[in-house]
């Protein structure tokens, strides 16, 4: 099967893939992560050794890597590691590195309270496979600022494996660490235009917010029909879901921060309506009109 296939079966995700020959630096396959791109190698490893490969090979890349980058909430995942590395330092970039290894590489997450491998090189390898899962004494609990840390093991089983409850509590933890490196902007990426966009000012920040109030309008929509159908489906937990994704400094409201000289952002609990029965978005689609 040709890469141009495999791309095709990505497209639930939209993730692509791109031949590389080899290992790329660290910064540069992160960078293809952030525009989900994801460089894959084309070799096979030799046959009087069907069970190592000194590099990533096809095995490693079809076993390990296409299956979990063909779910969305994974591919998320991969594209926020990306994301995070672009215009970051190199001591940075080596964290972020070394968090991608310890997860998309050698993670572990429990499913029905069981730990399962997800890494693709734990899936690739039936060896360090059976080793991950039976050595509870090197299993902790993902925590980036502890796992980045961790030397990375190329030749060998690794030291140590990480795992989270579900790729949410991975993403999480992977999202609040992003925001502590020191970046003097904010980026975003375009999925219309496959490109990633440099938020430097509140222009560009109430253009993104004019986007994310069209999509409001259609998830609150399509909530309160659902609600209207089903009373038993937890509005608040979602609306929560989304509350919790806001976090702008506490002195927001009285501050001359950027955001509030702007007269076209609102504050986000405006744009939300959090009470079960007012899932109104008219306000929404006057606003973007
Ligand atoms: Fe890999």
């Amino acid at each position: 099967m040709k890469i141009y296939n495999l791309s095709m079966i990505l497209g639930t995700t939209g993730f692509q893939l791109r031949p590389v020959a080899g290992y790329l630096s660290p910064r540069d396959f992160l960078a293809g992560l952030a525009f989900r791109v994801f460089h894959c190698t084309q070799y096979i490893r030799h046959s009087s050794d069907p069970f190592y490969t000194p590099e990533p090979d096809c095995c490693h890349e079809l076993l390990g890597h296409m299956p979990l980058l063909a779910n969305p909430s994974f591919a998320q995942f991969s594209q926020e590691l990306g994301l995070a590395s672009l215009g970051a330092s190199d001591e940075d970039i080596n964290k972020l590195a070394t968090l991608y290894f310890f997860t998309v590489e050698f993670g572990l997450c429990k499913q029905d309270g069981i730990l399962r491998v997800y890494g693709a090189g734990l899936l690739s390898s039936v060896a360090e496979l059976k080793h991950a899962v039976s050595v509870p004494e090197k299993t902790f609990r993902f925590d980036p600022e502890v796992t980045c840390k961790q030397e990375c093991i190329i030749t060998a089983f690794q030291n140590a494996y990480y795992y989270t409850d579900s790729f949410e509590e991975a993403k999480e933890k992977m999202r609040a660490f992003a925001n502590q490196i020191q970046r003097p902007f904010g980026l975003r990426y375009n999925p219309y235009t496959q490109s990633v966009e440099v938020l430097t000012d509140a222009q560009k920040i109430t253009a993104v917010v004019s986007e994310l109030r069209g999509d409001l309008c259609i998830v609150s929509n399509a909530l309160r029909k659902i609600h209207e159908q089903d009373d038993t489906v937890d509005v608040e937990r979602i609306t929560n879901l989304l509350t919790q994704g806001i976090e702008l400094p506490q002195d927001t409201s009285s501050s001359d921060s950027d955001i509030d000289k702007s007269p076209n952002i609102e504050a986000p609990e405006n744009s939300v309506k959090n009470q079960n029965e007012n899932y109104s978005c008219d306000d929404m689609i006057t606003a973007r009109d």
